[in-house]
C-alpha cells in the first residue's frame, strides 16, 4: 500500500507541508509506504491549446521540458494520494490549476488513477475567505478518476503554527488514517461535510436562468430546490447521480462526441480562417519584446 502526499505550496515546512506529513506519518502507522512531493518546485507550463495530444494522439510539446509528465506519472506509482494546498484568495495556491489544464493529455492517455482514494487538506487564516478552496483540488482529482472521501479546511494564523497545535495536527492524521484504510478496505464513502452536491460534496450550486433548476457547478448534475421546515435543500433525481461531469462514461462522451469531432470541422474552416485572421495580424504586435521580458 503506497501512499504519495502532495504540496502545492512553496513555504518550508509550512502548513500545508507539516499538515501532509502528519497525515502521512498516520497512513505510515496504518502499515503505508509514504512518499511526499512539491509541486511547486516544478515548472509545470501552461497548455498552449494546439490540442495535438488530443487531436493528434501526441505527447505534449512541454512532455520532456517541464515537470507535469513527470508528475502525473509520479502519482500513477500509488495506491492514494493526499492532497495538500494553502488557501491563496479563495481558491488554492495556482500550481494546482496549471496542473489541471495540462490533463487534456488524458483524453489520449487514460489516468491511471481512476477508482483510487484520496483526501485533501486545505490551511486557511481567514474566516470567511475560502469560498472556493476545495474547487480545484476536488477537479483535479474527481478529473484523473479518485474517489475524494473526505476535505478538511484547517484554521491555522501564523507560518508553520500547525507544528505547535494539536487539533490541526488531529485533523491531518485522521486524514491520513482514513486514505489508508480506504485503500487497504476498499470502502471508499464519503466522510467529510457532506455538502449540498452528493457528488464532490460542494456547495458551489449555481441557480440556472429558468430561475427554478439548480446544478453543481463541478459536476454539472442538475436538481430543484426547495425549503422543508425553514432549510434550504437540494433534491437531485438518481439518474442524475450516474452522468456527473467526471464519471467516466461523461468523460469519455465528452471527448468523443463534442471534442474529437471538431478536429474535421477545424481542418475544413481552416483555409479561410487563415486568411481572415490576417488583418489582425497587421493591427498591434502583441508578442513583441515578450522574450525581453523574461
Ligand atoms: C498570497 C496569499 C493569499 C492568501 N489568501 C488567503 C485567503 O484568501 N483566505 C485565507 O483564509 N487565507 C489566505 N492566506 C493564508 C494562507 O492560507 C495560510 O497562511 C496558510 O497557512 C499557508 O500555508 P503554507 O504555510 O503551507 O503556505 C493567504 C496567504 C497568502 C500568502
Amino acid at each position: 500500500m503506497k501512499i504519495l502526499g502532495i504540496v502545492g505550496s512553496c513555504r518550508k515546512l509550512g502548513n500545508t507541508e507539516i499538515l501532509v506529513k502528519e497525515a502521512l506519518m498516520a497512513a505510515q502507522e496504518q502499515g503505508a509506504e509514504v512518499d511526499i512531493v512539491r509541486w511547486t518546485n516544478y515548472d509545470i507550463f501552461p497548455c498552449e491549446g494546439d490540442a495535438v495530444c488530443m487531436f493528434l494522439d501526441k505527447d505534449c510539446k512541454h512532455k520532456d521540458r517541464d515537470g507535469h509528465d513527470y508528475l502525473l506519472n509520479m502519482m500513477y506509482e500509488f495506491d492514494g494520494v493526499v492532497l495538500g494546498a494553502p488557501c491563496y484568495i479563495l481558491e488554492v495556491e495556482a500550481v494546482i490549476k496549471q496542473f489541471i489544464d495540462r490533463l487534456f493529455i488524458l483524453s489520449s492517455r487514460p489516468s491511471k488513477m481512476v477508482g483510487k482514494p484520496a483526501a485533501i487538506i486545505v490551511p486557511y487564516a481567514t474566516r470567511g475567505w475560502t469560498s472556493y478552496a476545495f474547487l480545484q483540488p476536488t477537479i483535479v482529482l474527481h478529473f484523473l478518476g479518485m474517489h475524494v472521501i473526505d476535505k478538511q479546511l484547517i484554521h491555522i494564523q501564523a507560518m508553520s503554527e500547525t507544528a505547535g497545535d494539536p487539533l490541526a495536527r488531529e485533523k491531518a492524521r485522521r486524514i491520513g488514517k482514513e486514505v489508508a484504510d480506504a485503500v487497504r478496505t476498499g470502502d471508499h464513502s464519503y466522510k467529510g461535510d457532506p455538502g449540498i452536491c452528493p457528488v464532490c460534496h460542494e456547495r458551489n450550486i449555481r441557480i440556472m436562468s429558468d430561475n427554478q433548476t439548480v446544478e453543481c457547478g463541478i459536476c454539472a448534475i442538475r436538481g430543484r430546490l426547495s425549503i422543508v421546515d425553514g432549510k434550504i435543500r437540494a433534491e437531485f433525481p438518481q439518474e442524475q447521480l450516474k452522468w456527473h461531469r467526471f464519471a467516466p462514461e461523461s468523460l469519455y462522451r465528452h471527448s468523443t462526441y463534442e471534442i474529437k469531432p471538431s478536429k474535421d470541422y477545424f481542418i475544413r474552416k481552416w483555409p479561410a480562417l487563415k486568411q481572415q485572421r490576417g488583418i489582425y495580424k497587421e493591427f498591434l504586435d502583441i508578442d513583441r519584446g515578450a522574450k525581453e521580458a523574461r
